[in-house]
């Protein structure tokens, strides 16, 4: 019995065509994914390093760099595009006088270029608009961060529109955060305008968040997130708007039992969220992330109210959990469809978490 055959990719040496030229034709095929149109920047700090055939790594114009891997016949078995790191990552920043920063390890400069160190009002300041431009800095990096993860989980596929608008969110906020940045902490008199206008920057993302939510629920949207993503998102920018809000209003400290209901309810979705992003196989891994998410469903319920202390410490052990986990998912110790990039931003999360409910101390 003969089954027909598909035409398949030729395997070298098995087309009749002279080996040279198809190497060299390979060779001028490079780069390859043409970058999109109108958005070229410089690939930061370049991204040569390793030479040769195997893991060979090239520039490309667009701010990506492309690294091939050959097979042992030297044909091109996949490509992997690899995002340069983000701004405000890999790299230490300066605390200005009455701020600290938050690494994954105390006082050293970040272990890989996925790590972004937080900047934050140190414990003992509460000059506002000290933190409100730490809290400003933070709220817009996680709206930039959260665009750039709806656009990686918007297959063009089925998701073109989406992911093209995504992208121009991500696009935008991260120029927002960088002109925050470099502005510093606003004039005391500005404090609410400053906070108007970044609620003006962030609302039509909330509401473009709104419409993936709803379509995602809906099965109007087939994207590779879960409308629980989408939610997820929404209310932590929300919650973030709001903290502004106290700030400008002249609230340094946080409610305390509102910091530790939010905080709690992030917590416990993060565990389920990254159980779900992690290889089945990872078996261990699912159920410590789980056994996290678990440990912080306890402080849900409205009838009772944990201690400040007790959260404080489940919120210490999901953060080292996380930064485990991103050291992991960097290193392909930890197998997932876990983005490093968004393994080092939950992390973050409770690390603001933590530094939160150190300010509701009396
Ligand atoms: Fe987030």
């Amino acid at each position: 019995m003969t089954a027909e055959r598909q035409p398949t990719t030729p395997k070298a040496g098995g087309t009749g065509k002279p080996k040279g030229k198809k190497a060299a034709k390979a060779a001028k095929r490079e780069p390859a994914g043409g970058g999109k149109a109108g958005g070229p920047r410089e690939s930061p700090g370049g991204a040569s390093g390793a030479g040769g055939n195997e893991g060979e790594t090239r520039t490309k114009p667009d701010g990506f760099h492309t690294r091939q891997t050959h097979g042992r016949r030297g044909l091109r078995r996949f490509t992997l595009v690899v995002r340069p790191p983000l701004p405000g990552a890999g790299v230490k920043p300066t605390a200005p006088s009455g701020f600290t920063v938050h690494g994954r390890r105390p006082n050293l400069a970040p272990e890989s270029a996925y790590e972004k160190q937080l900047v934050l009002a140190s414990q003992d300041n509460e000059n506002l608009a000290d933190l409100l431009w730490a809290d400003a800095r933070f709220a817009v990096d996680e709206a930039a961060e959260h665009a750039l993860f709806f656009s990686m989980m918007m297959p063009p596929e089925l998701a073109a529109e989406q992911k093209r608008q995504a992208q121009a969110f991500h696009e935008r906020y991260t120029r927002l955060w960088q002109h925050l940045d470099a502005r510093g902490p606003p004039a005391e008199s500005e404090l609410r305008s400053y906070v108007r206008s970044i609620q003006e920057e962030t609302q039509p993302f909330l509401d473009f968040t709104d419409e993936l939510h709803h379509g995602q629920l809906t099965g109007k949207l087939q994207s590779l997130a879960s409308p629980m993503f989408f939610d997820h998102t929404r209310k932590e920018t929300d919650r973030a708007l709001v903290r502004l809000e106290q700030i400008a209003g002249g609230q340094a400290a946080p409610d305390r039992d509102e910091a530790i209901r939010f905080g709690a309810a992030v917590m416990e979705e993060h565990g389920r969220m990254l159980a779900q992003l992690l290889d089945p196989d990872e078996m261990e891994v699912i159920e410590k992330a789980l056994s996290e998410s678990k440990r912080f469903r306890a402080y849900l319920p409205e009838a009772s109210t944990p201690g400040l202390d007790e959260v404080t410490s489940a919120a210490e052990g999901i953060l080292d959990f996380k930064t485990d986990l991103a050291r992991k998912v960097e290193s392909a110790r930890v197998r997932s469809a876990l983005n490093p990039i968004l393994a080092d931003h939950m992390r973050r999360e409770a690390l603001k978490l933590i530094d939160e409910l150190q300010r509701c101390k009396d």
